[in-house]
């Protein structure tokens, strides 16, 4: 990578950011698509979150993803919030703007619909109820898509029920919530079953549920990704229902930003998601 003097800057901003994929996402699409610019790991304390990102913005660079645990503060630093970053209560992406403000965006949702619509094609949202397991802050993103996209009912169920609870009453969506010991039942007549917990993640418990009354017409989504095939979606195809695994929602969540600060919208191919599967 050679850059010029023009270069584009952009980065992502954690604490602690050495497990990102981001830098690797983003540096295939420039070499890809022979962009002069570059994107690169900021490790930052939460201490020094808003000076350092004033001073990003006073570098030269473009914007910048924000993660873990500055998702909320990104959006406290923002002059614009997009709709669905406010409504997600927190912001991945940061834009910073010509005339000086920043833009603060979520695209996880994005993400995760995205995925779901280039795995499943033919999958239509408003053709029936969906399950959602988990109501941490990926769950958020998740409900606020499949309200968008017109999915009539969310079943949501959480172990702890009260955050289930909490989420229906937060977001302006369709959600019924469901006892996480009524999980199994839930799945009758849905056209959606998706995990949003960290169950079957590598490290972590199995996720248990006995798929028995789920129509073999539902799709099936993990957005877990390590391991790729989890034993939800292991069971989901031996079930005879369509999987999508869940490393599509890292990838295009990234598209928005990308585009925002280099002025391509980059394509999620097979060959970008073998690439950063091999890290
Ligand atoms: P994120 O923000 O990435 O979604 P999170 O807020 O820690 O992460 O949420 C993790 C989700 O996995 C939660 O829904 C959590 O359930 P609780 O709200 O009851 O904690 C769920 N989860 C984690 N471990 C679990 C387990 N052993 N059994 C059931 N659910 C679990």
């Amino acid at each position: 990578m050679i850059l010029s003097g023009k270069a584009k800057l952009a980065g992502v901003v954690g604490w602690p950011v050495s497990h990102s994929k981001s830098p690797r996402l983003h540096g295939f699409w420039l070499e890809q698509y022979k962009i002069d610019g570059t994107y690169v790991p900021l490790a930052i304390s939460p201490d020094n979150f808003a000076t350092a990102i004033r001073g990003l913005q006073h570098s030269g660079f473009q914007g910048v993803n924000v993660t873990v645990p500055h998702k909320e503060s990104a959006l406290q630093i923002a002059d614009i919030v997009s709709a669905r970053a406010e409504k997600i209560g927190a912001a991945n992406t940061l834009v910073f703007q010509e005339d000086g403000s920043i833009f603060a965006d979520n695209t996880d949702g994005f993400g995760f619909y995205e995925n779901l619509k280039q795995g499943a094609p033919s999958w239509q949202p408003d053709a029936g109820p969906a399950v959602v397991l988990g109501a941490g802050g990926a769950a958020r993103a998740v409900i606020v898509a499949l309200a968008e996209a017109g999915v009539p009912d969310i079943r949501l169920t959480n172990r702890t029920r009260a955050r289930a609870e909490n989420l229906a009453a937060e977001l302006d969506a369709p959600i019924t919530v469901v006892d996480w010991d009524d999980r199994d039942a839930a799945l009758e007549g849905c056209n959606l079953l998706t995990n949003t917990t960290t169950l079957g993640m590598q490290g972590q418990g199995l996720l248990e549920i006995d798929l028995f009354d789920l129509p073999k017409t539902a799709l099936v989504n993990d957005i877990v990704y390590v391991p790729l095939m989890t034993n939800l979606l292991e069971k989901a195809h031996a079930h005879g229902c369509a999987v999508v695994d869940g490393i599509g929602m890292l990838l295009h969540q990234a598209r928005p930003g990308f585009e925002a600060w280099f002025g391509t919208d980059p394509q999620v191919s097979d060959e970008l998601r073998q690439f950063v599967l091999a890290d």
